[in-house]
């Protein structure tokens, strides 16, 4: 496989086209961002733990039947990827109130919520990513009606197998986002990436925040957090 040009520059990731028409290059950067762009750092070694903790994810979801854009990793920053066309949502799903939830409808970060629940975003920089509702999705035709109940079913289901795995290794997930795309036939698969960038992961037995949050709000050692998290999954059969 050949790396073509750059198709798409992230604010966490580099596109790249390759040979294949349906094979995407992957390249995951050492940059952090947070609030929407306004806060930015190098952290060296966090490209690599993401596509290190993505490709396990991806992996582990497919072997428990969750199909997804992974084909394989190529180094330990990049990863190829089946081309898709990514619909314009974030797809959120919480254990606890935490984060954006917690600050919008005051309540206390980490309470448990009875059941696990499921927003959208819409993917729009301008607009700052706002929260929206399902008649919004289905009246603006940002996917269809099967398309968002498909996209709920599989975030609960990523949601019992993240959480079973996170459990095992001490780990609570709290929260994470997804993204789906459309591949050429017609198919909503995962997409996009699973990782402490992604994801809230706070240690069972302390607390202690293992997930961007450690950057979101200047915690420090963000990189060592995210090895952490690396470390438990290593050696552990996805
Ligand atoms: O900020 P908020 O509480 O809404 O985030 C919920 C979850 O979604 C967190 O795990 C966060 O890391 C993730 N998220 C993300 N990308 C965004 C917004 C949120 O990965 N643009």
């Amino acid at each position: 496989m050949i790396r073509g040009d750059l198709l798409y520059e992230g604010k966490a990731k580099k596109l790249y086209r390759t040979d294949d028409p349906n094979v995407l290059w992957v390249e995951y950067k050492d940059d952090a961002t947070a609030f929407n762009g306004e806060k930015k750092a190098q952290l060296a070694g966090k490209g690599e733990m993401n596509n290190r903790i993505a490709a396990f994810f991806f992996r582990y979801l497919r072997e428990n039947g969750v199909d997804n854009h992974f084909l394989q990793e190529v180094s330990p920053t990049e990863q190829w990827v089946r081309k898709v066309t990514i619909i314009p949502l974030e797809v959120v799903v919480r254990n606890r109130a935490a984060g954006s939830m917690a600050k919008r409808l005051g309540l206390e970060e980490g309470r448990m919520l009875p059941r696990p629940i499921v927003e959208f975003y819409y993917k729009n920089d301008e607009l700052k990513d706002p929260l929206i509702t399902e008649d919004h999705i289905d009246v603006l035709g940002l996917a269809t009606v099967d398309q968002r109940e498909e996209m709920k079913r599989i975030a609960l289901q990523v949601n019992d197998l993240l959480g079973k795995k996170m459990q095992e290794l001490g780990v609570t997930l709290v929260d994470f986002k997804l993204e789906f795309g459309i591949d050429p036939d017609g198919r909503l698969i995962l997409a996009d990436e699973i990782s402490p960038d992604t994801c809230r992961f706070w240690d069972v037995k302390t607390g202690k925040v293992l997930d961007k949050d450690r950057f979101r709000r200047d915690l420090g050692n963000v990189v060592e957090a995210y090895r952490e998290i690396w470390n438990r999954l290593e050696g552990t059969t996805p």
